[in-house]
C-alpha cells in the first residue's frame, strides 16, 4: 500500500479529532476534516498543523442526513477513501430534556450513531475502491460501568424519562454492536475497528461551556485523564496499520478488549442494523 494514504475523520476541529488529524497530516497524509462549522473549523486545524495543505475541511453536520449526503457526494471526487475514522461526538451532560433533528431523532442518537452508521455506508463504495482500506469507530470506557446497557429500540426517540448520559452511552453502545457487525460483512481486506477510549482532557473552550458545576466535577477528571494526543496516536495506528488488529473493540493501546454484553446478542445486533439502515434511507453498502 503506498505510504500516502486519504484519510477521513468527523470531528477533527477540537479535542483526539484535532490531534489526529494533525499527527496524519504531519505524516503526509492527505485529511478529509468533516467539520459542521467549516470556518471554524479552518482556524483551527490551521493552527493546530501549522497551516498544512493537505487537509481539507468537508462540511459535514452528522446529526443531518442530508450533510452527510452531501458531503459523501462532495467526497466521490476522491475517488478511493484509505480510512474513515468516526471521532465525532456530542456528549452535553447538561442537557436536561430532549432535543430532536427535524428528522424526529433524539439528538445524541441521531449525531453519535445515525450519522456514524450512515456516512460510514454512504463511503463504503469509496472505502472498497482502496486495497486496505480501515473504517474506525469510536465508543467510551465508560461503558464498563454499565454491563446490563441494551438499546432501548422502543424509546430511543421518546422524551419521556430522558437522560443524557443514558442518550449518549447507549449511542456509544451501538458504536462497537455496528463495528461488530461491520467485521463480519466484510471482505478480509477491510479491517474495522473500534477504539474503546478512557478518560481524555477536554480542550479547555470546551469545558468553559459547560455549566459550573459540571466543570467542577469534570476538574479531578480532567486532571487525571489521558491527553488527547496519546489517543489520537491511537486513532492514527488503527486506521493506517497495514495488517487487520486481532480484535474489532481495542483500548488505547491496541489491545483487544471484550465488547460488552449487548455487542455479543447477534439479535440485538441485527435489529440496530436494520433500523439504522432504514433511518439511512435504506442506503446501500459496498458489502
Ligand atoms: N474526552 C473523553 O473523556 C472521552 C471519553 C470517552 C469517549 N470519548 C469520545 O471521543 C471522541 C472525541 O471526543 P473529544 O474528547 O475529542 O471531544 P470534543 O473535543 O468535544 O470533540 C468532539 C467533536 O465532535 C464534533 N461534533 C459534535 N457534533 C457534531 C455534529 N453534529 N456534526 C459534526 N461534528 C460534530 C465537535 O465539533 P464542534 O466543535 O462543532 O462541536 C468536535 O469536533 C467522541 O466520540 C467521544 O464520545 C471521549
Amino acid at each position: 500500500m503506498a505510504t500516502s494514504r486519504t484519510i477521513a475523520i468527523t470531528g477533527a476541529n477540537s479535542g483526539i479529532g484535532l490531534r489526529a488529524a494533525a499527527q496524519l497530516a504531519a505524516a503526509g497524509h492527505t485529511v478529509l476534516a468533516l467539520c459542521r462549522d467549516a470556518e471554524r473549523s479552518s482556524i483551527a486545524i490551521s493552527a493546530a498543523t501549522g497551516n498544512a495543505q493537505n487537509v481539507r475541511i468537508v462540511q459535514t453536520d452528522l446529526s443531518s442526513p442530508t450533510s452527510i449526503r452531501r458531503a459523501a457526494d462532495e467526497m466521490k471526487a476522491y475517488g478511493a477513501l484509505d480510512a474513515l475514522i468516526n471521532n465525532a461526538a456530542i456528549f452535553d451532560l447538561s442537557q436536561k430534556t430532549a432535543a430532536f433533528t427535524a428528522e424526529g431523532n433524539e439528538l445524541f442518537w441521531a449525531t453519535n450513531h445515525l450519522g456514524p452508521f450512515e456516512l460510514t455506508a454512504r463511503l463504503s463504495p469509496l472505502l472498497a475502491a482502496a486495497p486496505q482500506p480501515r473504517i474506525v469507530f469510536i465508543a467510551s470506557k465508560g461503558l464498563i460501568t454499565m454491563p446490563w446497557l441494551q438499546i432501548r429500540f422502543d424509546q430511543l426517540n421518546s422524551a419521556t424519562g430522558y437522560s443524557p448520559t443514558k442518550a449518549y452511552y447507549q449511542a456509544k453502545l451501538a458504536q462497537v454492536m455496528t463495528a461488530t457487525s461491520l467485521a463480519e460483512r466484510v471482505p478480509s481486506n477491510v479491517g474495522v475497528s473500534c477504539i474503546r477510549v478512557p478518560a481524555v482532557k477536554l480542550d479547555s473552550a470546551r469545558l468553559a461551556a459547560q455549566p459550573a458545576l459540571l466543570r467542577a466535577l469534570y476538574a479531578p477528571k480532567n486532571a487525571a485523564a489521558a491527553t488527547p494526543e496519546t489517543l489520537a496516536a491511537t486513532y492514527v495506528r488503527a486506521a493506517t496499520r497495514s495488517t487487520p488488529q486481532d480484535g474489532v473493540y481495542i483500548d488505547e493501546n491496541d489491545h483487544a478488549v471484550p465488547i460488552p454484553r449487548s455487542a455479543r446478542d447477534g439479535a440485538a445486533r441485527e435489529r440496530l442494523w436494520a433500523l439504522s439502515e432504514h433511518a439511512a434511507g435504506d442506503v446501500e453498502w459496498a458489502w
